[in-house]
């Protein structure tokens, strides 16, 4: 069966079956490789990606749940909270290893775009499901601050 879907402002019809999960299509179909797997089990939030803006597991999401719907990858986030994590993430050289990172940018960014002030039980709130093997939590609380005092500023 196909389906069509909206991935980074383009749409696609895939020919899978409609229980496929969204990360599959995202890598196997699509070939955009920054959304990584981790448990499959929406416990790491390796794969998180944006549904109208909001973060969403995509290792759980069936491609069928998702037809006409606005999905981004890490590929396509343009925003200005987007760019000023991504901005903040270099500045403080968040990542180690980097397997992480991409859904902690895409959480990050989706936190900061509705809530400029995040507090640390925000961030914690926001973040909590996002884990990180080489533990640059700290790093991302910072980032996340600098970036969105930025937006905060209308920088
Ligand atoms: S791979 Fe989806 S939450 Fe871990
Ligand atoms: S940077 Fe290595 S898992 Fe997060």
């Amino acid at each position: 069966m196909a389906f069509s879907v909206n991935i980074n402002g383009q749409d696609y019809l895939l020919d899978v079956p409609a229980d496929t999960p969204l990360l599959w299509a995202i890598r196997d179909n699509l070939k955009l490789t920054g959304t990584k797997f981790g448990c499959g089990l929406a416990q790491c939030g390796s794969c998180t990606v944006h549904l109208a803006g909001q973060p969403i597991r995509s290792c759980v999401t069936p491609v069928s749940a998702v037809v006409g719907q606005q999905i981004t990858t890490i590929e396509g986030i343009e925003s200005q909270a987007a760019t000023l994590i991504q901005t903040a993430w270099e500045k403080l050289e968040v990542p180690q290893c980097g397997y992480c990172q991409s859904g902690q940018v895409m959480a990050a960014s989706a936190l900061i775009a509705t809530n400029n002030s995040p507090t640390d039980a925000d961030i914690d709130a926001a973040m909590s499901g996002n884990i990180c093997r080489c533990a640059t939590y700290v790093r991302i609380r910072q980032a996340i601050k600098d970036a969105a005092s930025e937006l905060k500023e209308g920088v």
